[in-house]
């Protein structure tokens, strides 16, 4: 078991405050699929009976999980004209303050951490392990923001200029910001989005995924408690059309969207048939994720980092891996070892510290991984199909295609593809995962340096890893976010990214 204030470490210089002192002992369960538990960072382990406390916290904890009903487009639009006063006053708030909140949200978060997990758990469907690591990224994002934002919006930048004049760079809110989240991180994504358009002065209109907004309702209560005046931050809850009436609306600034290119590209529309100013759109959008495993790889590392990679969080993430390639010399070996240790997976009860892989997210998601399992079964050779429980659960399924190009869209569940390929062959290999047209992630497990390099040169991908498994990203460590179909470009975690959410502008006086 890993001891969750060792998860929640993180260098002193990446986010601004050390973490350690503000995270209570908590264990992790034992986690097949956790990262952390191979890189070896004096991590410690923990000790059974305060994992029992942290589940008997976590089971005594009371979550509202009533029905929120829907917003009416009436009050969709009130509360962007809400907004739209909201924002003259925390606009012009300092640096500082908008910063000291956002810490203070991260404080908070982790405080009420039972609540958090059991609300993520019962409305999510979040295994424990996946439940603390989205706690843990929802905190890093509050800190990481605040520390990056004291910097870019805490002073102007004086730039070069000749004697007699001087230059100076200020960046500033852009008016009010529509945040759309999805479902599948509906705290680290929802809040990400929120912190960083308010942290660059931004109201917001935050809209999270129809099947998660009681833990945005939860969200949104912990910023205005820790210091988000409520006119800056309002909720709006609905489904996808509430959502088209915020990005129709006449009086928003820019909207950044995480979840589908589908609904990305239908937002771009919208965006772009409006008269009046020109409103940005930052889309974070899928994937069809491939990893490339050479005959030079460690069998036993790659087949983990394939489960953990494909089936973790039941493969329900953005980053997860759904097409392998793997050189024909080790092919039957590998597909074998992978089919083997997805066998040992546990599906079920999220609440149970032993399951690996909880629910898919409802009945729909269910039924479209069903059908996708029912034509690959006809079109694709079988590996390995697990058995899950009654109810809205997919167990993982491992098929070998001929040929690339059959996957064409991305399968948002637990559904590994396997093609071969022979080492003279792994140009088309490339040319085969540029031609999807996503560019999120990207694994690579070889032991030859020059064909990781050539590899990684080759491909516009977003986030690529190597000789390890290839989902999440930690925040300030790995920033985020992909290339064409994927996404807009900017990287969730990183340096960049709140400039994305500000005006610039240059004063020069002639002194
Ligand atoms: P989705 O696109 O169906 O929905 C996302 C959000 O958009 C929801 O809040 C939804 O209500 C809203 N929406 C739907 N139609 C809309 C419209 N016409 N106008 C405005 N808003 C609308 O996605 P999802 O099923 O919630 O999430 C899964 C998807 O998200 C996957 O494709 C996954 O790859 C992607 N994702 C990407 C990242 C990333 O960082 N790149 C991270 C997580 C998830
Ligand atoms: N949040 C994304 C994931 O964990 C990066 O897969």
């Amino acid at each position: 078991r890993v001891a969750m204030t060792a998860l929640l470490q993180r260098p002193a210089d990446i986010i601004a405050k050390p973490q350690a002192a503000h995270h209570p002992k908590i264990p992790l369960p034992r986690d097949l699929f956790a990262p952390e538990r191979r890189n070896s960072r004096g991590v410690e382990f923990g000790e059974r009976a305060a994992l029992d406390h942290l589940l008997a916290e976590i089971a005594a904890e009371p979550t509202d999980l009533t029905p929120i009903a829907d917003a009416t487009p009436e009050q969709a639009n009130a509360a962007v004209a809400a907004a739209r006063t909201g924002f003259a006053a925390w606009s012009r708030t300092s640096a500082g303050t908008r910063a000291a909140a956002l810490e203070q949200a991260a404080h908070l978060l982790e405080q009420r951490a039972p609540h958090f997990i059991a609300l993520l758990q019962r409305e999510g469907g979040k295994t424990l392990d996946d439940a603390l690591s989205e706690l843990r990224e929802a905190a890093d994002f509050c800190r990481y923001y605040a520390a990056q934002g004291r910097k870019l919006f805490g002073t102007a930048e004086a730039m070069p200029g000749p004697t007699g004049e001087s230059n100076v760079l200020t960046l500033r809110g852009r008016g009010v910001f529509v945040a759309i989240s999805p479902w599948n991180f509906p705290l680290a994504i929802f809040l990400g989005q929120v912190t960083a358009a308010l942290m660059a002065g931004n109201s917001v209109v935050a809209k999270p995924a129809e099947q998660t907004p009681r833990i945005a309702r939860e969200a949104v209560r912990l910023l205005h408690e820790a210091g988000v005046p409520a006119n800056a931050l309002h909720l709006v809850t609905g489904d996808g059309r509430i959502g088209a009436v915020l990005t129709a609306h006449s009086d928003i600034a820019g909207v950044v969207f995480t979840g589908s290119t589908e609904v990305a590209r239908t937002i771009n529309r919208t965006l772009a048939a409006k008269d009046g100013p020109i409103v940005p759109l930052i889309a974070e959008t899928g994937g069809i994720n491939a990893m490339i495993a050479d005959a030079t790889a460690l069998p036993e590392q790659v087949t983990d980092d394939v489960v953990t990679s494909a089936f973790r969080s039941a493969g329900q993430r953005c980053s997860a891996l759904r097409l392998l390639f793997v050189q024909e010399d080790v092919a039957d070996r590998m597909i074998e070892m992978i089919a083997g240790a997805a066998r040992e997976l546990k599906i079920g009860n999220p609440s149970d510290v032993a399951t690996h892989i909880g629910p898919v997210i409802d009945n729909e998601a269910k039924q479209r991984l069903d059908a996708h399992i029912a034509r690959m079964k006809t079109e694709a050779r079988l590996h390995f199909a697990g058995s899950a429980p009654a109810g809205c659960f997919v167990a993982p399924h491992i098929f070998e295609l001929a040929d690339a190009g059959k996957l064409t869209e991305e399968v948002f569940g637990p559904v590994l593809h396997v093609v071969r390929y022979r080492a003279e062959h792994l140009e088309r290999i490339l040319a085969a995962i540029a031609r999807t047209g996503y560019g999120l992630t990207l694994g690579v497990h070889s032991r030859i340096d020059d064909t990781v390099d050539a590899i990684v040169e080759r491909l516009s991908v977003g986030n690529v890893y190597v000789n390890r498994n290839m989902i999440g990203a930690v925040v300030g460590v790995q920033p985020f976010g992909g290339n064409g179909l994927s996404g807009t470009g900017p990287k969730a975690g990183g340096p960049h990214y709140l400039a994305r959410f500000a005006t610039e502008q240059t004063v020069t006086i002639n002194t």
